[in-house]
């Protein structure tokens, strides 16, 4: 299991000085819509500055047309970052584009599909869906797998489901996390650190309990502990 540190605060500037905060931890840092549309290209280049061992991992959740995707797919390879996510609901022809153009680099980053959200509930879901939310993120999972991917985006309660129905490899990284029970936001779906690894999570996605903490070093060391512990 290996953390992911959601930088999610509204100004680069707090951004990199979380990021300065944990330089000399084995960590993710996901850096989402709201960072990257404020601060692109640049941002990334000051995060590897700040430690150039730091695993990027570029939560835009791509969905467009075939094309249009591996288009931007390729545009992010280019931005030497070691992880992003497409939306499984753009579709196999998709997804399939999309690795076939990043087959042609030699260090492509790794590529995720979001099934379901961690924030929506099950009737919101439907609503949107007419599925389950485990249905519907075991489907598109299995379309993911089919497709090449190397993992999906879920919640720690369809990890373990998703792995049986795909491989033990296929990596789920899941948002909503509250290491320790933490107050939940505006997350439906969240889990503890330790149901997380229960399940078979690779990657826990941890924002506001770690940003919002009065010590988030101290909070991440205390999370990098349980987690030597799986
Ligand atoms: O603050 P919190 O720990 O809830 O942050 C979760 C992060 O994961 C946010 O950046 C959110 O955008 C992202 N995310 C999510 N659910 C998904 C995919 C990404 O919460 N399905």
């Amino acid at each position: 299991m290996e953390l992911c540190v959601a930088l999610d605060l509204p100004s680069a500037k707090e951004n990199l000085a979380l990021a300065e905060l944990l330089k000399g931890y084995n960590v993710w840092m996901k850096v989402g819509f709201r960072a990257y549309i404020r601060d692109g290209k640049p941002f990334i280049e000051a995060l590897k500055k700040i430690n150039p061992d730091f695993k990027l991992f570029l939560d835009l959740k791509l969905y467009d047309i075939p094309n249009t995707m591996a288009d931007a797919a390729e545009e992010i390879a280019k931005l030497g970052v070691d992880m992003f996510n497409i939306h499984a609901s753009a579709g196999s022809v998709a997804m399939k584009t999309v690795m076939d153009r990043l087959s042609n680099y030699e260090q492509r980053p790794l590529v995720l599909a979001v099934t379901a959200l961690t924030s929506f509930d099950e009737a919101n879901f439907q609503a949107v869906y007419e599925k389950s939310i485990d249905a519907k993120a075991e489907q598109f999972a299995t379309m993911a797998y089919e497709n090449g991917l190397d993992g999906v985006v879920c919640s720690t309660f369809e990890s373990r489901a998703i792995k049986n129905a795909t491989s033990d490899d296929f990596l789920t990284l899941c948002p909503g996390i509250r290491p320790f029970g933490e107050d939940a936001g505006d997350q439906q779906r969240v889990a503890t650190l330790n149901l997380a690894a229960k399940e078979g999570v690779d990657y826990p996605v941890v924002g506001r309990p770690i940003y919002k903490d009065a010590n988030p070093k101290a909070k991440v060391e205390e999370i990098l502990k349980v987690i030597a512990t799986f």
